[in-house]
């Protein structure tokens, strides 16, 4: 068909008001995994992306939890491995960790202390961009680990929260804006 695959990909969002709480518009990307034409579109999209801008790349790392599900199977397109950023107390052996704030209270995030070795170039993803609290979290982490931050990736950013400002001055590539 004509139907490009970021109408594909758009086709497979759904919105749900109110969820987890009052005023939150929760963007679902439960519909593209559920859809191999949709997953297969989105992995494609970021694929060409990374060839075209950054061919580079060592290493994925993928956020907890959602960005599990789109970091690996980009990271075997191009052929390289794939990193978890956890959130606190999930990953066994010497980490490093970086706590950061939440619109109430904290978070933190962590990663194996040997999973990502200085100067490798890494591309963060994740499902989704709000605040940009989390991918900043996680890059600050890279920092911690004298990792080389090529960019961060999404399928979907919600353009009014600005998250993109607050990870300035590393770019991020989003499939979807709303
Ligand atoms: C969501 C989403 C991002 C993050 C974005 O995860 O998957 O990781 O929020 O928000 P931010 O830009 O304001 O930091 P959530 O915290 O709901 O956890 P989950 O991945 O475990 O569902
Ligand atoms: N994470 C933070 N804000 C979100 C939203 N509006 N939809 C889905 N995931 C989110």
């Amino acid at each position: 068909s004509s139907e490009s695959k970021l109408q594909l990909v758009h086709r497979h969002v759904r919105a749900f008001p109110d969820f987890p709480k009052k005023g939150i518009l929760f963007r679902d990307i439960c519909p593209i995994l559920k859809d191999p034409a949709a997953l297969t579109a989105v992995t494609d999209l970021f694929e060409e992306h990374v060839r075209k801008n950054h061919p580079q790349v060592d290493l994925i790392v993928g956020l907890d939890a959602r960005g599990f599900l789109f970091g690996p199977l980009l990271a075997q397109r191009l052929g390289v491995g794939f990193v978890l950023v956890r959130k606190i107390g999930k990953l066994p052996g010497s980490t490093v960790s970086v706590a950061y704030d939440l619109e109430y209270g904290k978070a933190e995030v962590e990663v194996q202390e040997d999973g990502v070795a200085p100067g490798q170039k890494v591309l963060l993803i994740d499902d989704l961009l709000a605040t940009g609290g989390t991918l900043y979290a996680a890059c600050e982490l890279m920092k911690k680990q004298k990792a080389d931050i090529l960019g961060c990736m999404v399928v979907i950013e919600l353009k009014e929260l600005n998250g993109i400002d607050k990870l300035k001055p590393h770019q991020v590539f989003s499939l979807l804006q709303y």
